[in-house]
This record gives C-alpha cells, structure tokens and sequence, in this order.
C-alpha cells in the first residue's frame, strides 16, 4: 500500500472513499492495523486509561505519549501516524504549542498532531501550522474538557451549541487544519460540519455522515473494561486473554506446564 499523506486524506474525501482511522499505543499495534491497512493510526491520549491505567486522559505526559509515539512509529510502513497533544501541551501559550508538537515530529517521528478546541485554541494552531507541522482538530466531545463539563456528554445538541460547533469547525479549516475529528455528537450535526467542509472529518460517535470513522482500538477488539455505546466490539478478546492467562497458572500450579513438548532435550 502507499504511504498515506495528509494529501491522500483531502483526495479520499474528494473521490467520496471513506477513511478507516484506529488508535495505537506502540510498534504491535502499529504494525497490526498497518498491516490491516488502516488509513491513520493515532496515537491517542487514550494511551492514559487504555494502557497507563489513569482515570482520565488528563494525567499523561508528554514524555509518556512521546515512548509511545516512537515506539508506535516503528511498526508503522503505510499509515499516516498522528501524536495526541496531551493536556497542557498546547494551550498556555502558542509558543509551547509549537515546540511540543515539533517534539513529536523530530523525537516521535510521526507525520502530524492532533489537539482538543476550536477557537479557544486557534492561536496554539496557529504557531504549531508556522512551524510547518500538519494539525488535525478535535471537536464536539471533548475528553480533556472533561472537568469543565462536569462529565462526557455529547456535545451540540441544542441549536446554539451546534452552530458554535459548525463555526469551530470552519474556523480551524480557515486556519489550515488536514482534518477534523468529530467526537459524541448527533448523527445531524456530524453529516452538516461533514458537509460544510473540503477537509474530511472523521467521526467517533458522531454518526454515518463524517468522511471516516475511528475507534479506539481496545474497545474495538473488546479488551477494555468497558466500552462507550458508540464503540462496536468487533472481537470479544477480554474473555479468551483471561481465560488463557487462568489456564496456564493452573497448569504451572499443577506442574502441568512445561511439559516435554515445551523443554530442550
Ligand atoms: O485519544 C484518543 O484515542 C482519541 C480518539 C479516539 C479520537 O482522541
């Protein structure tokens, strides 16, 4: 497969294909959905709960993100690869922004980073696009909000906060955004910001009209603990994983295990 470039996003959206995004959290996952031939791998600040075992996605580092990007990048050959900005990487002041987001692309080696906020952020966006490195928006649902919002709660449902989403939107593709991930909001509003934009969206609980569509990829193959009502499971690995690990404790307790077809002679 080709490399996928910010580029072949913007054309898969003019030629109406639709763009397959996972998350990754280092070189197995990586190569897995490589090789799968996802479009875009993110390396999200999911990273926090699905892998660190924080509570919410506010406490990871930078540096912790950074382990997993370059490590995420060595499994990658044909995806575009995306860095999650952690919470507090970017919105203090643009110039942080923009060493923070060069961090990821000079020590991570991915190709692009991804930032919660709309207009909120546009000066951060702003300095991170002068220092020449690709941005994807975050809008609707946002997880680093979580605090302010008292919770996760799908975003624009009544009128007024819809049009501040749709200006959001238009404004951070006026800025030069690649793409926008549209996060927990009705199915309505995630096909009209799909529809009033050149640059696709990709939607995550946001309905069948977005441009493509991510997930998590734990929830997706069913080992997190519990998963939001947008999130298929297309596997139910918890159970088989336990069940395995169960297994084999037995048979070492058991002195079952090794037996002479897993010993040297
Ligand atoms: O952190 C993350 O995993 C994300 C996506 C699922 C959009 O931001």
């Amino acid at each position: 497969m080709d490399k996928i470039t910010v580029s072949t996003l913007r054309k898969k959206k003019e030629a109406r294909q639709r763009i397959v995004a996972l998350t990754c959290y280092d070189a197995a996952t990586a190569r897995l959905i490589d090789a799968a031939g996802v479009d875009v791998a993110l390396v999200g600040d999911s990273l926090a709960n699905t892998r660190l075992g924080y509570p919410n996605t506010l406490p990871v580092t930078m540096e912790e993100m950074l382990h997993h990007v370059r490590a995420s990048a060595r499994g990658v050959t044909s995806s575009l690869l995306i860095a999650d900005m952690p919470f507090l990487s970017y919105e203090a002041a643009p110039w942080q922004a923009a060493i923070a987001a060069g961090r990821f692309i000079k020590e991570g080696n991915a190709v692009a980073v991804k930032l919660e906020g709309g207009r909120r952020v546009e000066a951060s966006v702003r300095a991170i696009l002068n220092a020449n490195v690709p941005v994807m928006g975050h809008l609707g649902l946002t997880p680093q909000s979580v605090n302010r919002e008292g919770g996760y709660r799908v975003q624009g449902r009544f009128p007024k906060d819809a049009r501040e989403l749709l200006a959001d939107a238009k404004r951070l593709e006026k800025l030069g955004v690649f793409s926008i991930v549209l996060e927990g909001v009705p199915a309505t509003l995630g096909r009209r910001i799909s529809r009033a934009l050149k640059i696709p969206t990709i939607g995550i609980g946001a309905g069948s009209g977005c441009d493509g569509q991510i997930l998590v990829l734990d929830d997706l193959l069913g080992i997190s603990e519990s998963t939001p009502k947008f999130a298929a499971k297309y596997a139910d690995l918890r159970r088989p994983m336990t069940s395995a690990v169960r297994r084999f404790a037995a048979d070492v307790r058991a002195g079952k295990f090794p037996d002479d077809a897993h010993s040297y002679k």
